[in-house]
């Protein structure tokens, strides 16, 4: 029996996929699965992805494409963040086609000498990696005379797509045209351009191009508050209570003694701390499932364990009880964002340390 694990419905994941395929339409869908899947466990969920209509995949690294390739994904992959130093060998061997965000990313590419399909990622307004405007026509013109290259087409990331109303969403939009345009007028084809992350696949259908590039939907998670197509979330994290113990009014718990009780009650240990990805700031303001019940977590985090208040223990919680950090039982991996002070998509990517993966439905591997 394992003390903490992160349980990953693979249903879930399907259900996912498949609800975003049919609200994409005829629009290709990459299913972005960089930072392990968002702490997911990439090989797998891409597999479920995979059959599930997913067109292609997207991560950052060249490892994660190379780690993703010799999983048994054979669908298209594409990275985006490398350097110019690196070796390209071993991806481009196996056929991971690359994003290209500077100049020096398009010569490296193109003194490589070797074949290889590239998309230019653009520079619409994030002003963090991709193409600065003034360099897309060198970079276009540079890739097109490289007869070893090909361009599949150009593609660029939302700065506010989670605020549909920010009126940046309509200049990179229109920055993006200006780049589609400018690469047809120099030659290239282009045939798969794309923008949209998951808030601006759910908002935007106008910017969905011929690609969108969907992470944190396909977990089943919103990255809007009052958006949701029916998506069901795939992770929870949960500890198995060690101990479970009386306090008596006046008796405090953990380091410092910060947390005093203040009526007789009971305690409940759980086996997760900030060496495992439940960050020290978070006390106070975290609760914990406990047979469908939320109890608050007390006193100091510490690096291995948290400990909970039962109160009364009126439901006679027991040593081997499931704790529900967030997931079912609990509070939503949003719900724990929203009492903690960031995003969803930072707590689904926290369980580490000690935590193990464990897989529910899907298929059999
Ligand atoms: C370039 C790029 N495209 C797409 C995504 C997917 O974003 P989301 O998880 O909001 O769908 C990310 C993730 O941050 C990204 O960096």
């Amino acid at each position: 029996m394992e003390l903490l694990t992160t349980r990953i419905d693979l249903d879930a994941i399907a259900h996912n996929t498949r609800l975003l395929k049919d609200l994409v339409g005829d629009v290709r869908l990459m299913a972005v699965v960089k930072a392990d899947g968002y702490g997911h466990g990439a090989g797998r969920v891409a597999q479920v992805m995979a059959e599930n209509g997913a067109d292609c995949f997207g991560v950052a690294t060249l490892q994660e494409a190379v780690d993703l390739r010799n999983e048994g994904i054979a669908k298209p992959i594409l990275a985006w963040i490398w350097s110019p130093e690196q070796d390209l060998t071993e991806a481009l061997s196996l056929n991971i086609q690359l994003g290209i965000p500077s100049v020096a990313h398009a010569q490296a590419l193109v003194d490589a000498a070797v074949p290889a399909r590239v998309s230019v990622k653009v520079d619409t307004g994030l002003h963090r990696s991709g193409v600065d405007e003034a360099d897309w026509a060198r970079v276009f013109t540079l890739l097109h005379e490289a007869e070893h290259l090909t361009v599949t087409g150009v593609f660029s990331h939302l700065a506010c797509a989670d605020e549909p109303d920010n009126p940046t969403n309509d200049a990179q939009a229109a920055a993006l045209g200006r780049a589609i345009d400018l690469a047809r007028s120099l030659g290239l084809d282009i045939p798969v351009n794309h923008l949209c992350n998951s808030p601006g696949t759910l908002t935007r259908p106008d910017l969905h191009h011929e690609q969108v590039r969907v992470g944190l939907a396909l977990y089943g998670l919103s990255p809007l508050p009052d958006v949701d197509p029916g998506l069901r979330p795939a992770m929870s994290w949960i500890g198995r209570i060690t101990v479970v113990k009386p306090i008596e009014p006046g008796e405090s718990t953990s380091y410092n003694h910060t947390w005093t009780a203040e009526e007789p009650g009971w305690l409940a240990v759980v086996p997760a701390g900030y060496a495992d990805g439940v960050p020290r700031s978070w006390q106070g303001d975290l609760q914990v499932g406990i047979g469908g019940k939320l109890y608050p977590q007390v006193g100091r985090v510490c690096m291995d364990q948290i400990v909970v208040s039962l109160g009364a223990n009126e439901f006679g919680v027991q040593p081997g009880d499931e704790a529900v950090i967030f997931g079912e039982g609990g509070l939503s991996a949003t719900e724990l964002a929203a009492a903690t002070g960031t995003i969803n998509y930072e707590i689904i990517c926290r369980p580490t340390g000690r935590t193990v993966r464990e897989y529910e439905g899907g298929i059999d591997l």
